[in-house]
């Protein structure tokens, strides 16, 4: 049975983010990027998930008092549809809940229903649309969440 972990980023698990990251996104994040949320942001918190010690996804959030805010969070594309993406999301959201946070929230483009149908499933709402957010297209962005206390 493969064996599943979820633990803290590194700084030494970036160059394997980014293998998930450009599989996964048409506008990938630079590797600095991770490494500023990594090393500098303390109010980031990113986690990878790693089947059988190799890393197959990642996830993020910022925390900032008494809110979340999920950054990203992406999977290989050979380990999608098999729960995995939802354990990790799960996951980020527990530990949000953990520390105490009252709103958990997103933004997510139009076109990604799969995505939103993920974040319905733990209770998000749409809540508001923020119009040609993303700068790479202009596309717009759904923002949802939910209250956890
Ligand atoms: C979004 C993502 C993380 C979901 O991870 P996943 O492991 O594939 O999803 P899961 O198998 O855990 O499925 C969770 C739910 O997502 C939805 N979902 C997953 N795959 C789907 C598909 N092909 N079609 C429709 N809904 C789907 C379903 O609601 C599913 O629950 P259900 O099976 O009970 O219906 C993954 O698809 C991904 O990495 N996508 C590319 C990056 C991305 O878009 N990230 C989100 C940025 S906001």
């Amino acid at each position: 049975m493969a064996e599943l972990v979820i633990r803290k980023m590194e700084v030494t698990d970036i160059q394997q983010v980014m293998e998930v990251e450009r599989s996964s996104f048409k506008s990938p994040w630079p590797e600095d990027i991770f490494y500023q949320e990594v090393v500098n942001n303390d109010h980031a918190h990113y986690f990878v998930m790693e089947v059988d010690k190799k890393i197959v996804g990642y996830a993020g959030l910022w925390i900032v008092i008494d809110d979340a805010q999920i950054t990203n969070i992406a999977l290989m594309p050979a380990y999608r549809g098999h729960k995995l993406g939802e354990k990790l999301f799960q996951y980020i959201a527990l530990q949000a809940m953990r520390i105490g946070v009252k709103r958990l929230s997103l933004e997510v483009r139009k076109s990604n229903v799969i995505a939103q149908k993920m974040y319905r499933k733990f209770g998000l709402v749409p809540g508001g649309v923020r119009k040609n957010y993303y700068s790479d297209d202009q596309e717009d962005a759904i923002v949802m969440w939910v209250n956890l206390k």
